[in-house]
C-alpha cells in the first residue's frame, strides 16, 4: 500500500515537474515569438500583458490538472490497494488454515483480473489435493489397522485356548496359527510393494519381450489352480504382435495378479481368456473372464488400495484388495496402463495392461 502511493507520487511528481517547465521555461518564449511575428512591437504594453495573461492562464490550468490528477490517482490508488489487500489477506489467512490442517478451507475468487482469479484456484487446487491426500493417508491407517485385527485376533484367540488347554495343538491348530501369520507377512509385503510401486521407487530391469511368451508363461503359472476350480484358461496366439519394452517379473506379476483375480471371480465351468493385440506404440494385453464382472460403481474403485467389492465375501478368499493397486502401479512405472472394463454384474470381466513396444 504505502509502496503504490510512493510510487504514484513519484510519477505525479515528474509529471508536474516536466509541466511546470514547459509552461514556465519553453512556453513564454514560444509565445512571445509568435507575438513578435505577428507583428506586435517587441516592448509593446499589449504584448506584455497577454505574456503575462499566458503563464496565469497555463500555471493555473496546470496547477488545477496536477491537483486534479493527484486526487483520482490517489482515490484510484487507495481503492486498489483495499481491493489487493483484502484479497491477499484472504489467500494468506487461507494458506494459514491449511497450514494448521484445515484443509477444506477455500479462497473465493477475488474478481480482481485473471492473475488474481489464477491465484485462488491454483490455491484452491492445492487445497484439494491436500484434502485427498489427508484423507487417503486416513483410510490407509484404518484399512491396515482393519486387515491386521483379524488375523492377530484369530492367532491371539487360539493361543489363549491352546493355554487354557481347551484346544490341543494339533496338526489343525497349527495349520490355522500358520495360515493368519502367512497372511500378516504377505499383508506387510503387498504394503511395501504397493507403497514402493506408487512412490516409483521400483527398478524396472527392462528388454525387449515377445508378449507371446508373457501370456504363455503367465496362463502356465495358473493353470493348474484354475483347473481346481473349474476354470479353463485359453490363450490366444500372439505370433504377430510387436515386442514389448518390459521387465519380464514385473510383468509376470501383473498378469499373475489379473489371472489370479479373474479365476478367483469366475464359477467353476468358466473360462478366463489371454490375449495380446497391437496399438499405436502399444501393445494391449487383454485378460477376459466369463465370471462375475464387476458393476460400473466399483469399477471406478478397484484399482484403490483394499478395496473389495464384497469386503467380506473376497476377504474370506484370501485377498486384501491390495493386488491391482501393485498391478496398476507397475503398469504406470512402465510407460504404460491398466484398466478395467465389464458389462456389470454376471458379464465378466476384462483387464487390459498396455504396455510400449520394444
Ligand atoms: N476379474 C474380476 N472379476 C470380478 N471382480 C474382480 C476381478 N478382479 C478384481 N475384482 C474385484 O476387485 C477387487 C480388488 O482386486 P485386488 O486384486 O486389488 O484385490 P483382491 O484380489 O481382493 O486382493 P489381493 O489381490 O490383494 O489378494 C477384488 O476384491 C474384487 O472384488
Ligand atoms: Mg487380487
Amino acid at each position: 500500500m504505502a509502496r503504490l502511493l510512493a510510487a504514484i507520487v513519484v510519477v505525479l511528481a515528474t509529471g508536474a515537474l516536466t509541466a511546470w517547465l514547459v509552461a514556465s521555461v519553453i512556453g513564454p518564449g514560444l509565445f512571445h515569438e509568435h507575438m513578435v511575428r505577428a507583428g506586435v512591437g517587441d516592448h509593446d504594453a499589449a504584448v506584455l500583458h497577454a505574456e503575462e495573461a499566458f503563464r496565469d492562464a497555463s500555471t493555473v490550468s496546470l496547477a488545477l490538472a496536477t491537483a486534479a490528477a493527484a486526487l483520482a490517482s490517489a482515490a484510484v490508488s487507495l481503492v486498489l490497494a483495499r481491493r489487493i489487500g483484502r484479497s491477499l489477506a484472504a489467500v494468506s489467512d487461507a494458506a494459514a488454515r491449511v497450514g494448521a490442517g484445515d484443509y477444506a478451507h477455500r479462497v473465493p475468487a477475488p474478481g480482481l483480473g485473471r492473475e488474481f482469479d489464477d491465484l485462488a484456484a491454483s490455491f484452491n487446487t492445492m487445497g484439494d489435493r491436500l484434502h485427498e491426500a489427508d484423507r487417503l493417508r486416513a483410510r490407509l491407517l484404518a484399512d491396515v489397522a482393519h486387515e491386521l485385527r483379524t488375523p492377530v485376533a484369530t492367532l491371539a484367540g487360539y493361543v489363549e485356548a491352546v493355554e487354557d488347554g481347551v484346544q490341543t495343538m494339533d496338526a489343525t491348530t497349527i495349520a490355522v496359527l500358520r495360515e493368519q501369520t502367512v497372511r500378516l507377512t504377505r499383508l506387510a509385503e503387498d504394503l511395501a510393494a504397493v507403497t514402493r510401486a506408487e512412490a516409483g521407487d521400483v527398478a524396472l530391469d527392462r528388454a525387449a519381450v515377445a508378449p507371446a511368451e508373457l501370456l504363455d508363461a503367465a496362463a502356465a503359472a495358473v493353470r493348474e489352480r484354475a483347473a481346481a476350480a473349474g476354470v479353463a484358461v485359453v490363450v490366444v496366439p500372439a505370433a504377430g504382435v510387436p515386442p514389448v519394452l518390459a521387465d519380464r517379473t514385473r510383468a509376470a506379476q501383473v498378469l499373475d495378479n489379473l489371472l489370479t483375480n479373474a479365476v478367483r471371480h469366475t464359477p467353476a465351468g468358466g473360462t478366463v481368456t489371454l490375449s495380446a493385440r497391437p496399438g499405436d506404440g502399444t501393445v494391449a494385453i487383454d485378460v477376459a473372464d466369463t465370471g462375475e464382472g464387476i458393476g460400473a460403481t466399483h469399477l471406478l474403485h478397484v484399482f484403490e488400495r483394499f478395496y473389495r467389492v464384497d469386503t467380506a465375501r473376497d476377504r474370506g478368499r484370501g485377498g486384501a484388495g491390495i493386488g491391482l493397486a501393485i498391478s496398476r502401479a507397475l503398469a504406470l512405472a512402465h510407460g504404460g496402463d491398466l484398466v478395467a472394463s465389464s458389462p456389470g454384474p454376471g458379464g465378466g470381466s476384462t483387464f487390459t495392461l498396455t504396455l510400449p513396444t520394444a
